[in-house]
């Protein structure tokens, strides 16, 4: 082969090697899929009103933390729900805070150190991969974040994969069923979307708290697990 010639196959043959990376999708079983929300609109996720708006402490008693289990936080955010989840699982135990944008990590990073929380692992996953650790995890909760999903298929088959045999993900979603909801229609679902799209992926529905003000609060099982 010339020197010529493999100087212009090179590049051909490097992106031959590279894993494909998955297309991204707009709609996902009949449900349009929202717009990332941006780092720079993320003092709204720590706003005051949102303990009562969202009754967030009523619905963190909900998951029954213990000390010592390992647990995430997907799309933690500037880390709202992820400091309480370290302070409840104790030195014992661990949160992962997985996102895709940095600057919301650096952000729960000092608010972490203000408190002087050690337990957080934090991880920069892609819009495809979540990258937490095989059957690392008793407990992933997702709280507004799944609708983002550009990716809703490979993001749960790769928390499948990180969830232990018993393991649970918690689905926390702004309610599409009720109109008095004060949140933008795609960035809303509703229970019969949320549950075929996960059980169509390996999952099943174990327990329902219906007892939040705008959201639905639903844990899944790996199907074919008692
Ligand atoms: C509306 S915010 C909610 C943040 C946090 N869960 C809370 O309740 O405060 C959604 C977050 O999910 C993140 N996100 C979207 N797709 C993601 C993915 N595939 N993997 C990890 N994080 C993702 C976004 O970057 C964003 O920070």
């Amino acid at each position: 082969m010339s020197r010529l010639l493999s100087l212009l196959l090179f590049p051909l043959l490097l992106a031959a090697q590279q894993p494909a990376v998955p297309p991204a999708l707009t709609e996902y079983q009949g449900r349009t899929i929202a717009q990332t929300m941006h780092w720079q609109g993320a003092s709204w996720l720590i706003r005051h009103k949102r303990d009562r708006e969202e009754a967030t402490l009523q619905m963190r008693e909900q998951l029954k933390l213990k000390p010592g289990m390992s647990v995430c936080d997907m799309g933690s955010g500037n880390g709202y729900h992820t400091i309480p989840m370290a302070e409840a699982v104790g030195k014992d135990g661990k949160v992962y805070a997985v996102e895709v944008q940095p600057e919301m990590i650096e952000m729960l990073h000092k608010r972490a150190a203000e408190k002087g929380i050690t337990n957080i692992v934090s991880i920069i996953g892609e819009m495809y991969d979540p990258k937490l650790p095989p059957a690392s995890c008793d407990m992933i909760l997702l709280v507004d974040v799944y609708h983002e999903f550009s990716h809703p298929e490979q993001m749960l088959a790769g928390m499948k994969k990180a969830l232990k045999p018993d393991g649970v993900i918690v689905m926390v979603e702004f309610r599409s069923e009720d109109d008095s909801v004060p949140i933008k229609a795609e960035h809303k679902m509703t229970k019969a979307q949320i549950n075929k799209e996960l059980t169509s992926n390996g999952f099943k529905l174990v327990r329902e708290f219906d007892g939040l003000p705008w959201q639905h609060m639903m844990f899944f099982g790996i199907a074919g697990t008692k």
